[in-house]
């Protein structure tokens, strides 16, 4: 019998969870977590960490999980095509999640999930200082303009309210001894790639014209 080859399904490459780069505070943090204990992969991010624009989408899914790279099922193929619409690659950008392991049949992050992830992602923006952050989606953004006060994101204005706006966003965040980090930057909230992939039609071009207001940030 000939080699079976079974479409769509991605090889599992092999685990990152116990690599010495993930023994800082944050990332320990993210450890003692459940969603931790049951993924396959830590997954960070991907793109130019000196770029000007940070994307951060909702959750790693199973090909995210499996390969420990974020955006590299069929919502990154999709977030590949639209920058690539508007003239930009990963070297423009730097992607990341707010959770950073995959919650079980990608439902929907927990408040307390969100709690226990972010702080590595507010490490990484203090780290990166990107002048625009592009939240995907509703869970991106509502903790954004919450300031990352997770209780008050059920308060916030949905994606299809606030995409394309731009906000100055200031947001502390406290370190593992005490220190207070303030960092400043423009939130431009996008809808989600993988939204688009269910309604291209009216969503594609309203995410190009967003990127136009996130070119001209930049440029500013
Ligand atoms: N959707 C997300 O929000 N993040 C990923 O990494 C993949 C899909």
């Amino acid at each position: 019998m000939g080699e079976v080859i079974i479409k769509g399904v991605v090889d599992k490459v092999e685990s990152n969870k116990n690599s010495d780069e993930f023994n800082f505070y944050e990332a320990l943090k993210v450890k003692e977590t459940e969603l931790f204990r049951n993924c396959n992969n830590i997954v960070v991010g991907k793109g130019n960490l000196n770029a000007d624009i940070l994307f951060v989408g909702e959750a790693p899914g199973k090909n995210e999980d499996l390969q420990g790279i974020p955006f590299c099922g069929a919502a990154g193929k999709n977030l590949d095509k639209l920058l690539e619409r508007v003239g930009l690659s990963l070297d423009d950008i730097y992607v990341a999640n707010i959770l950073k392991c995959r919650p079980p049949e990608n439902r929907d992050p927990l408040p307390q999930e969100i709690s226990e992830h972010t702080p590595w992602l507010l490490a990484q923006i203090r780290d990166m200082k990107p002048k625009v952050v592009c939240s995907l989606g509703n869970y991106a953004t509502k903790f954004f303009l919450s300031l990352g006060d997770v209780g008050l994101m059920k308060k916030q204005p949905g994606i299809t309210e606030v995409h394309g706006k731009v906000r100055d966003i200031e947001m502390e965040y406290e370190d593992s001894e005490g220190n207070v980090h303030k960092m400043d930057f423009k939130l431009i909230p996008l809808f989600h790639p993988a939204a688009i992939i269910y309604n291209r039609n009216k969503l594609t071009p309203l995410w190009l014209d967003d990127m136009e207001v996130v070119k001209k940030e930049i440029e500013a």
